[in-house]
């Protein structure tokens, strides 16, 4: 059913993009890995081709614009369309010591760091969504990922981490702002925490691997046409804002 679809992953050199690229791979997808490395997306991409399955690398910062106009670019002159597009490159710059949390307190955070961070976790995928949604709307078809985190979950917003947990809610706002303004078009845009995963982001200590938390993102960048849209979920469930 899904074969020769054409999906688009952001950040997929390693960590929960890599496992994400390689499930899509393994579900029939064509998968444009982009990456920011040229060394590190290029190996990422022939690891995939030598397991048997059609995966390309893109060397783009997402955070820059005209790298994201060269991206539409190609996506139109080579393939004339995306049907998947997963918005998981994401950093997360604070210190994640649990021992000196004060580091990492509203009250001292640099707010330079917040608007980089915001470039890249937010800004970013609202730039990959205006390239890439009138290619899908082309094709009438369309499913769209923003990996997101219970950090920026409003439900549940705890201090500390401001640069991340602000923008991973922006980033929320998105998929809301994007599911309301396509919710009579066949593309659906939703958000997925993918849980505490052992990449380098996540750390040693994280409670699942990158294969187990790419599960959820999958799930949502295949979902069915009587799939939801303007959701968060993890693990296929919807979770609060
Ligand atoms: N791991 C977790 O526990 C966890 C939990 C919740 C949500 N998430 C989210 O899941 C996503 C993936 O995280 P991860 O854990 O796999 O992190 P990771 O191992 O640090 O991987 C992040 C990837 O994004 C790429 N990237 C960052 N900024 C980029 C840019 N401007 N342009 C192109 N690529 C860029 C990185 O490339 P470079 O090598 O060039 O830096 C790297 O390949 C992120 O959005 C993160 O916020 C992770």
């Amino acid at each position: 059913m899904l074969a020769q679809k054409l999906a688009v992953v952001t950040g997929a050199a390693r960590g929960l993009g890599l496992s994400v690229a390689r499930d899509l791979a393994a579900a029939g997808c064509v998968v444009l890995m982009v990456g920011r490395n040229a060394e590190a997306i290029e190996a990422a991409a022939r690891q995939l081709r030598e397991s048997g399955h059609q995966a390309l690398p893109h060397v783009a910062d997402v955070t820059d614009a005209s790298a994201v106009a060269a991206l539409a670019a190609r996506l139109r002159r080579e393939f004339g369309r995306v049907d998947i597009l997963v918005n998981n490159a994401g950093v997360f710059p604070e210190k994640k010591d649990f021992t000196a949390l004060e580091t990492a307190s509203v009250f001292v955070v640099d707010p330079e760091m917040v608007a980089a961070t915001h470039a890249s976790n937010a800004l970013a995928p609202l730039r990959l969504i205006q390239a890439i949604v009138p290619l899908m709307r082309e094709n009438a078809w369309g499913r769209i990922v923003n990996v997101s985190s219970s950090m920026g979950q409003l439900a549940e917003m705890g201090g500390f981490w401001p640069g991340y947990r602000m923008s991973k809610a922006a980033l929320n706002a998105l998929t809301r702002l994007t599911a309301a303004e396509l919710k009579d078009s066949p593309i659906k845009v939703n958000s997925v925490c993918p849980g505490w995963c052992r990449t380098e982001m996540g750390g040693k200590d994280a409670t699942r691997s990158a294969d187990e938390g790419a599960m959820g993102i999958v799930w949502a960048a295949l979902l069915p046409d009587d799939g939801p849209s303007g959701g968060f979920f993890q693990d296929g469930k919807p979770i609060d804002w």
